[in-house]
């Protein structure tokens, strides 16, 4: 099922099974989540931490990758305006979470090197805890979107 959306299109239905199929992505913020735990810092191994961020980072691009290729498309038609703005503002999104998130691997990768003193850590686990709600957020708004444009589709279009 395809919706159009303006000058962006949803595909609902390829958008939500992308969601439902990035197991190992979930796995990986799953992981990294715990990691970098409060009670967990003291005791934190940086080359683990690196191996999986950058394991995350390398899902992230895969997921938004799939996401972009699969579950938005351009198109000439502004026939659902408002879903049209809501899926280009989420489909930018995508580029500001990835270089957010590049750059807290970059910042624990000088952990490991040394470039940076140990109290970084606990700023390595804020800026992850807050992507991870931008993350979260941006989520749900694309679920948001999906149910959007299947109700769109049911109820016969904008
Ligand atoms: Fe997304």
């Amino acid at each position: 099922m395809s919706i159009i959306a303006g000058t962006v299109t949803v595909n609902a239905a390829f958008l939500q099974e992308i969601k439902e199929d990035a197991r190992e992505f979930r796995q990986l913020l799953t992981q990294a989540t715990a990691m970098l735990e409060p009670a967990q810092l003291p005791a934190l191994d940086c080359k683990c931490l690196v191996d999986l961020l950058g394991k995350l980072r390398d899902q992230l691009a895969l997921h938004f990758t799939l996401e972009e290729a699969y579950g938005y498309f351009e198109d000439a038609i502004d026939a659902a305006p408002r879903l049209s703005q809501q899926a280009e503002t989420l489909r930018n999104q995508h580029q500001s979470l990835f270089a957010e998130f590049c750059q807290l691997v970059e910042l624990s990768e000088q952990l490991l090197y040394h470039e940076v003193g140990e109290e970084r850590i606990e700023q390595v686990a804020r800026r992850f805890q807050r992507f991870r709600a931008e993350l979260q957020l941006h989520e749900s708004r694309e679920h948001e979107l999906i149910l959007a444009a299947f109700n769109d589709d049911i109820g016969g279009g904008d």
